[in-house]
């Protein structure tokens, strides 16, 4: 996708070789027109297969999940980290290692809302080690719904979440895949 291709280079910033800063438009302050546009491509990668809900996981993946969810007319549900007092009791859980925080934690989704009925699209922000979306897929099998794909905002190509997934035979589709980022300057695949 040329129009997030270009901002990434315009105002992305690489930190540490393998951490790209995205914080202007993406995580942090969000451009809601690119977000709405990044919505509309992932309609039309996976718009021509029936979806019933959008799945993410807090914090950055609910913006853009959102954004697409309008345009395919269905939910959002997001697997929340921490639990708390007023989450059901009855749900759905996944332990997940991240490697770029170095911290463990349990993703929570309630059963009221995944069922075998559900034809579910995994929609997030980055793709690097793909711990976040076996996760989620883990959580879809345990509710029998359906995993229709993944659609990644930015994919770092160098890492190996994107193989793993793909190798399992999962629809991964990404809008900007990141071959290097060596020296600070970012190549695209
Ligand atoms: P994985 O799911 O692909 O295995 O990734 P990993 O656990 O290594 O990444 C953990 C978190 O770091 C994720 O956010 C992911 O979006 C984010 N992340 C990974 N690489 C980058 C990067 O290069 N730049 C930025 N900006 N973020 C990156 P999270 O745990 O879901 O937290 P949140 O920020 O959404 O709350």
């Amino acid at each position: 996708m040329n129009l997030l291709k270009e901002r990434i280079l315009a105002d992305g910033k690489v930190l540490n070789g393998s951490i790209l800063k995205v914080d202007s438009f993406l995580n942090h302050q969000i451009d809601v027109n690119l977000l709405n546009e990044i919505g509309k491509e992932f309609k039309s990668i996976f718009g021509s297969q029936k979806v019933t809900k959008i799945l993410t996981v807090e914090s950055s993946g609910i913006a853009v999940a959102c954004i697409t969810a309008q345009h395919f007319g269905v939910p959002v549900v997001f697997a929340k980290k921490a639990s708390s007092k007023n989450m059901d009791l009855d749900i759905y859980t996944s332990v997940v290692h991240s490697y770029t925080r170095d911290t463990t934690y349990t993703m929570n989704v309630s059963k009221r809302f995944l069922n075998e009925s559900d034809r579910i699209l995994i929609i997030d922000d980055f793709l690097a080690n793909g711990n976040a979306v076996l996760g989620l897929n883990d959580i879809i099998q345990q509710s029998n719904a359906l995993l229709i794909g993944v659609g990644i905002v930015i994919e770092k190509g160098f890492q190996n979440g994107g193989d793993l997934l793909r190798n399992q035979g999962i629809n991964v589709k990404s809008l900007a895949r990141i071959h290097s980022m060596h020296n600070g300057i970012l190549v695209f695949e």
